[in-house]
């Protein structure tokens, strides 16, 4: 799988010079610059739909000059190296999950933070604020990339092989897989578990060679990347709510005209509301199919204990990072406004 995803790499990499050598021609086909959007979700998933949405509306509507191509399920990298091939400008654009930027932007750490938002309301509402987001998605041109929308990533929740996960105390000397994010291991270890970092491709593997017990995500990990085919609890204690984040070369977004940037910029917004159309019935699916065709039970457990443990956090996030203080401030705001359960 690594070798197949390197030669893939490998490939691109070679059609890209191949098409820069090509740029400059006068005229034809290659003027047309390939536009190349990676990420790591299946064809079936609510991101890549949502960004042939956007591929469609590039292409008509500046298809003379730019053709967008979408790469699903890290046929060109992992989330990590995608991001990576984004900073350099290999590639244009990536879907990264909140998780793993907080290694390339601190900023990031503070939609990692467990428990941040008290409801899906809240999320959604804190998510659409550029008085939130802003100071997070537009302050990384010095990586090389800056993010242009964010996505709904639904409720991460744990789910194992065979432990039903009813407190923090069942996941004592679980082997959990987190994200690669050092906000996520935290919170692993906090609530009792031994962290295993990888990236999402290697968990479906992992899981049937008992290298770990379990890992935590949404409910479509279950049934779009077959993790409830080995997985048969799943617990609901809603530990976070961590968005995906669109990036974009930044040299390539300041390279576009004023016109050009304005279609690309309602783009964007098509991404995020196609996307966020499709996640709700795609969650709906994916539980039922977990449910009667993979044989998942699903456990509802008293989320407090849960929540308790990793308090402490939040507190160490905002001392390390003060200038988030602000930002976790207008969250709580949005909180109180959609308190859970509402
Ligand atoms: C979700 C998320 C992905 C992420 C994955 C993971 O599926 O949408 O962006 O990579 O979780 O757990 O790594």
């Amino acid at each position: 799988m690594k070798k197949a995803r390197c030669l893939a790499l490998l490939l691109v990499v070679a059609l890209a010079a191949v098409l820069l050598a090509g740029c400059g021609g006068s005229g034809g086909e290659d003027d047309v610059r390939i536009i190349r959007i990676g990420h790591n979700q299946s064809t079936a998933h609510p991101t890549h739909i949502a960004l042939a949405a956007f591929a469609d509306y590039i292409n008509e509507e500046l298809g003379d000059k730019y053709r967008v191509e979408v790469y699903p399920s890290e046929l060109l990298g992992s989330q990590t190296e995608m991001v990576q091939l984004t900073q350099t400008g290999a590639i244009d654009f990536v879907v990264a999950s909140n998780s793993i930027l907080e290694t390339f932007s601190s900023n990031y750490t503070i939609f990692n933070l467990p428990y941040l938002f008290s409801s899906a309301e809240a999320y959604h509402a804190a998510m659409d604020d550029p008085n939130v987001t802003d100071a997070i998605f537009l302050t990384t041109e010095q990586a090389g990339f800056i993010a242009v929308t964010w996505l709904d990533a639904g409720t991460r929740n744990f789910y194992t092989v065979n432990t039903p996960i009813n407190s923090p105390a069942d996941l004592k000397g679980l082997k959990i897989r987190v994200q690669q994010s050092p906000t996520n291991v935290t919170m692993m270890e906090l609530l009792g578990g031994t962290a295993t970092p990888m990236g999402f491709g290697d968990v479906y593997t992992a899981l049937q060679s008992k290298i770990i017990d379990g890992a935590e995500n949404n409910e479509l990990a279950l049934t779009d990347n077959g993790h409830g085919d080995v997985c048969k609890y799943y617990s609901y204690d809603m530990h976070q709510m961590i968005p995906d984040i669109v990036l974009a070369n930044y040299e390539f977004l300041e390279g576009l005209s004023e016109e050009e940037r304005a279609i690309f910029d309602e783009g964007f917004k098509l991404i995020n509301t196609v996307q966020r159309a499709e996640w709700e019935t795609a969650v709906e699916a994916a539980k039922d199919k977990a449910l009667n065709e993979q044989g998942v039970t699903f456990l509802y457990p008293d989320t407090a204990p849960f929540q308790e443990a990793v308090m402490p956090l939040h507190e160490s996030v905002l001392s390390t990072y003060p200038q988030l203080q602000p930002i976790y401030d207008l969250i709580q705001e949005y909180n109180a406004m959609y308190p859970s359960g509402e």
